[in-house]
Order: C-alpha cells, then structure tokens, then sequence
C-alpha cells in the first residue's frame, strides 16, 4: 500500500505531536507514525517544567486549556545545601517570566486528543519503520502498520521527531553529521508519591551523598529524584529507603521536608549532552531528542523541542505558501544556537548540584563556593533566572 502526505513524522512525542498540529492549522497534511501504543506514548512520565514559550505556543495553537486549568504557575524556585534552602525570584529577576508545571504526559495527552479530533492519521504501534530516497524530492518512509501490513509513505519532507534512539538519525549517512557527546557517571531515580506538595516551589538540592529534586505534579502528587548511578538497580530501593535517602538530601534546618506518602511510580534515567549537526539532511529535519539531549537538570529538554517544531513549522508553511525556502535553510543554524545555549546551562546546572565519583573534597568544596556565590549575587541569580525560564521562541 503506498500513500502520500506533504510531511511524515516520525515519532508521536511532544515533538512529532506538536509539530503535526501546527501543521494542521496551517493546512498542511502530515502522517505521524509512532512504535510505542498510544497509551505508552501517554503514561511515560517525564520532566514538567513549561518555559513560557512553550506555555504560549500550546495556548496560541489552541491546545493550552487544561493547560491555564491545571499547569502550576511557579514566580521562583529554591537552590538548597548546606541544609539550608535558598529562594530564586525567577519573575521578579527576569521581568515577569515565569515557568509552569504541567506533566509532559499531560502535554502528550492533550496534543493526542487533538490529532484524533482533527481527523489526520496518526499511526500508533508500527514497526519496522526504515527511511529511504533521502536525497530526493520525494523521501519515502516504509513500515508496517498495527496489523503488520507493509506500507509506503512518499512524503515531500521528513520530520524525524523519534527521540535519542529513534531511527531517523541514523539513517542520514554519517559523513554528513558530526555528533558532540558528554556522558555522566550519575542517574535519577525518580518518584511519583501521592502526598501534597510541602513546598509551592521546586527545591534543587546538593548534598554531600549527591543531588536530590523536589517538584510535584499537583495538588495532591509530589515528585521527586535522587541522584543515584547510572544503572542504578530499582529492586535495591525499598520505599523505606528511597524516603530516608530523599529525608537526608533534602532536609533544611528551618524544619521543611517534603510530605512522604504511597510511592506510585518509579524509575531510573540515564543522563547525557548529546548535539548533532547539521539538523537538517536534504529533506529530512530532525527536531526534539532525536537532535539534541541535555540532561533534566535543567528541565529543557521538552522546550527545545517545542521550539524546534515552531521553527519548522513556520519554516514549511512558508515553503508551501510562496516557495521561499530561506527559513527551512535557516532551520538548523537557528536551532543550533538554542540548543547550544540550553546544553552549556544544562550542564552548568549539572556539574554545580552533583557528586562524582571522581570528584574530591576541593571539587565538593568549590560547588559549594558556586552556590553560596549563586544565592549572594543578583548577576548570578539573574544568570541563572534567564536561562532557566527560557529566551523568548522565535
Ligand atoms: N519509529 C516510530 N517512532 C519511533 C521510532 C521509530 N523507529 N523510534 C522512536 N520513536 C518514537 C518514540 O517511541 C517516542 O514516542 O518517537 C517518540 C519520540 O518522543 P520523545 O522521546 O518524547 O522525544 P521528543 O518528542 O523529541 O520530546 C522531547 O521528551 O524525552 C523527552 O526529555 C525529553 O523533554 C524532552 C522531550
Ligand atoms: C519534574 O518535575 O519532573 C522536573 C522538574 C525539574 C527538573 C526536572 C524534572 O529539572
């Protein structure tokens, strides 16, 4: 069965979604083809935290009402060590900005009830999916659909928006990229616990037995990580364990310490800097993780993707609008100077609130001297305040 769209997707996460939605308002057509089953797509829990670019172009698209209903709006957060805690007024620091808390499934849950209310496909559950005609005018995409049915989709661009491990990447012949990588010795083990949030502001915490996380998902759901190793074995934490460890990390001597309650979900993630370059190869885009990972410390990764397919959206709908294919051109440039602005804060945030290994006592003693310096000087408060409620998109 061959088919044909003006652009194929590949990968249904907040990239794949978003950018078929906003193609969709612009009139163009897009298939979307996604491995996982939908409801995969919409459990896999993530980090939370909207720039307001993000909050803006979800709103502007027309998919932010749950969003303005249920997203937390934060003004600031706290950096926290030496067992005390510290506040970061991000709003007051950067003129008004602000950040949201809204899970990404939520996002995904959203942007997938309003593909299905629109009508265009989205095929959840295929396999096999291999790119080829890449240096032509019409890139084709095969795959086999739920029911194992071998398909062809001729396609006038091809977006690959399927993440670190996805596909579409790797079919680019590798002369024409050159990737930049940065591996850590560290995870997070991460935690959904149905207990009210105690604080109405996230806690970024170093401590002498590494980082720890305070963020929520709601009123009545508190989320939290651990810095743990890489391949950390989930079996070896009991909910005993994971409640004293998150207790001795986050603590502070004016009596504050998360709420603990029934542990719902858990899981560890692995932690990378990953840029390749070009994002573009003939016809084919790459946006989201399938171009760029920045570790979660600095909660950027589903906002560089969403700024990516606001990029290429309007890219392609000049395109079909009058030809012009400057902005397409301009794709990856532009996308390469956010991304490398995220990864260098990312890994900023990073190497300031975790333990190496390798680290010794003067390393643990520096960060210190960079927090204490962090909390004592408005330049420094507002360096980090700037980039971590985001640049304006374009
Ligand atoms: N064929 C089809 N789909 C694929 C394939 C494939 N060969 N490989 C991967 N996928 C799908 C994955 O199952 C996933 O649903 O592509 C999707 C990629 O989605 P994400 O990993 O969520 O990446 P992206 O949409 O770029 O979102 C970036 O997600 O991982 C977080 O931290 C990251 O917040 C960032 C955001
Ligand atoms: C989260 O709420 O999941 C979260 C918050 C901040 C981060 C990463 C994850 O930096």
């Amino acid at each position: 069965m061959i088919s044909r769209t003006q652009v194929g997707i590949v990968g249904a996460g907040p990239a794949g979604l978003m950018l078929g939605h906003l193609l969709h308002l612009a009139g163009i057509d897009s298939v979307i083809l996604e491995r996982q089953r939908e409801e995969h797509v919409i459990e896999r829990v993530r980090a939370g935290v909207l720039e307001q670019g993000t909050v803006d172009l979800m709103t502007d698209a027309g998919v932010g009402g749950r969003l303005a209903r249920e997203g937390m709006r934060h003004r600031g957060l706290y950096v926290a060590f030496n067992r005390r805690r510290h506040h970061i007024d991000l709003a007051e620091l950067t003129g008004g900005r602000t950040i949201t808390i809204y899970g990404q499934n939520e996002v995904v849950r959203d942007l997938i009830a309003a593909r299905r209310a629109t009508g265009r496909p989205l095929h959840c559950d295929v396999s096999d999916v291999r790119l080829d005609d890449l240096t032509s005018t019409q890139p084709r995409i095969h795959f086999l659909d739920r029911g194992g049915t071998p398909r062809t989709l001729t396609c006038d661009f091809i977006a690959g928006c399927d993440g670190f491990h996805g596909v579409t990447r790797p079919s680019i012949p590798a002369p024409h990229l050159q990737a930049f990588e940065r591996t850590y010795h560290f995870g997070w083990l991460g935690i959904l616990a149905s207990a009210a949030p105690s604080s109405d502001e996230l806690v970024y915490s170093l401590h002498e037995r590494g980082f720890a996380l305070f963020s929520m998902r709601s009123a009545q759901v508190t989320r939290l990580y651990l810095q743990c190793a890489p391949d950390e074995d989930l079996a070896a934490w009991s909910d005993d364990r994971i409640w004293s460890e998150l207790r001795a990390r986050l603590s502070t001597d004016d009596g504050w310490r998360p709420n603990e309650g029934t542990i719902t979900q858990r899981g560890v993630t692995g932690m990378r800097s990953f840029v390749v370059e070009p994002m573009r190869y003939h016809r084919v885009f790459l946006a989201g993780d399938a171009a760029h990972i920045v570790p979660p410390t600095g909660a950027k990764g589903l906002n560089l993707a969403m700024a990516d397919v606001k990029r290429l959206a309007s890219a392609l709908e000049t395109f079909y609008r009058g030809g012009s294919a400057a902005a397409l051109d301009a794709y990856s440039d532009r996308g390469l100077r956010r991304t490398w602005r995220a990864q260098r804060f990312s890994w900023w945030m990073t190497s300031m609130l975790h333990r190496s290994e390798s680290d010794t006592a003067f390393d643990y003693r520096r960060q210190l001297a960079d927090l204490e310096y962090l909390v004592s000087s408005r330049a420094a408060m507002t360096s980090l305040a700037e980039n971590y409620v985001g640049t304006p998109f374009e």
